[in-house]
């Protein structure tokens, strides 16, 4: 029997939206067009971008895909039961809004939730109150090895963990709410929620979006445990180190989240009576890139179809925005430590 296919569509044909998929160097799918169009339970009905993109991308997609430079007209005509936005952050906000108020029930948006904390607060109102599933693309939250990571160390792989160091780029809402995710998806549940923090003014001129700005900080869990955020300078090099350090050993998160190394605690071959860390790796992975797309359209599904939740709902990304407006707050206040409360 041939299963019926469920109508999507999507806002926001650039990078992420459509160009990535035909990165050669990308694990596919790498978009958001490439998620719906790879997985056999969807159907792309049609790409909603405001800028006349029909033309370019034609030639390269099936003829059923019709295109649209208006969303709600798209909606209205094509009636999706699930949209995936994928704009830039400034209309997260205006556009899942009104995809609410059209009636959809499973959106996939593009992380940051909103451009600022005003905005998110009031988009979670509407979302509970229509019982809407946002689920927001940190793309760790949708990598089976970083999942598998988070139960490693929950069992005890390094001990109880003592710091952390971490770096970022481009940008603290663009690409720092990633890092700060991924610091809750993996800690939280061991060490309590983020609640307080300090950010720092960052001088370097690194590299960023005009509309966003790139701050150190530290963050301080329940159980005490900090974390520290660097900014780095994407144009000099990508990076997305995560440094783990506990009792029993260290977890090296490199390679953009790629690899995931382990340091044992070695005895130290220049002193008598000490444990170092040993300067040699043991690969928790195979260090390839995951299906993290593929991982998202299936939890979308399963929102849909299977009534569960969002492997990062909208609620989880609110408290990342929160933690970086306190984190904006701490730095315009000469850095001074400032309690979260979400
Ligand atoms: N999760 C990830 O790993 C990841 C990676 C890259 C980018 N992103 C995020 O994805 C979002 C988009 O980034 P990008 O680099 O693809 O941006 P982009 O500027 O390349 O693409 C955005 C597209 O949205 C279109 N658009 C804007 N307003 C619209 C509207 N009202 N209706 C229809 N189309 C509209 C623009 O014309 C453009 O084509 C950002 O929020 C970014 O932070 C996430």
């Amino acid at each position: 029997m041939k299963l019926k296919k469920i109508p999507v569509c999507m806002i926001g044909a650039g990078r992420i939206g459509f160009k990535l998929e035909f990165d050669k160097k990308r694990v596919k799918p790498a978009s958001h067009f490439g998620m719906w169009i790879m997985n056999k339970r969807f159907s792309l009905k049609a790409i909603a971008d405001k800028k006349n993109v029909e033309l370019k991308y034609k030639k390269k997609i099936s003829k059923n895909i019709s295109f649209f430079k208006n969303f709600e007209k798209m909606i209205n005509e094509k009636k999706p039961k699930i949209v995936s936005i994928s704009t830039w952050k400034d209309t997260h906000y205006k556009i899942t809004q009104k995809c609410i108020d059209l009636g959809i029930k499973v959106i996939i948006l593009e992380k940051p939730l909103a451009n600022n904390l005003a905005q998110a607060k009031k988009l979670i109102k509407n979302i509970k109150k229509n019982k809407v599933k946002v689920l927001v693309n940190h793309r760790r939250r949708y990598d089976d090895d970083i999942i598998r990571l988070k139960k490693k160390i929950k069992a005890g792989l390094i001990g109880e963990i003592l710091q952390i160091s971490s770096f970022y780029v481009y940008g603290l809402l663009t690409t720092g709410t990633h890092l700060i995710d991924t610091l809750r998806m993996l800690f939280v549940e061991t060490c309590g929620e983020v609640h307080q923090v300090s950010g720092f003014k960052n001088n370097k001129k690194n590299f960023k979006p005009i509309d966003d700005q790139n701050l150190d900080g530290f963050i301080k869990f329940k159980n005490g445990l900090t974390a520290t955020l660097q900014n780095l300078d994407m144009k000099s090099y990508d990076n997305f180190d995560i440094h783990i350090f506990g009792k029993k050993g260290k977890i090296l998160i490199s390679g953009i989240g790629r690899e995931i190394l382990f340091y044992k605690v070695v005895t130290s071959p220049e002193h008598s009576g000490f444990t170092e860390l040993s300067s040699k790796f043991i690969r928790l992975n195979k260090s390839k890139p995951r299906l993290q797309f593929q991982k998202l359209s299936n939890n979308a599904y399963d929102c849909l179809i299977k009534k569960k939740k969002p492997l990062c709902s909208a609620y989880e990304s609110y408290k990342d925005m929160v933690i970086i407006d306190k984190l904006i707050k701490s730095s315009n206040k000469g850095s001074r430590l400032l309690k979260v409360k979400f």
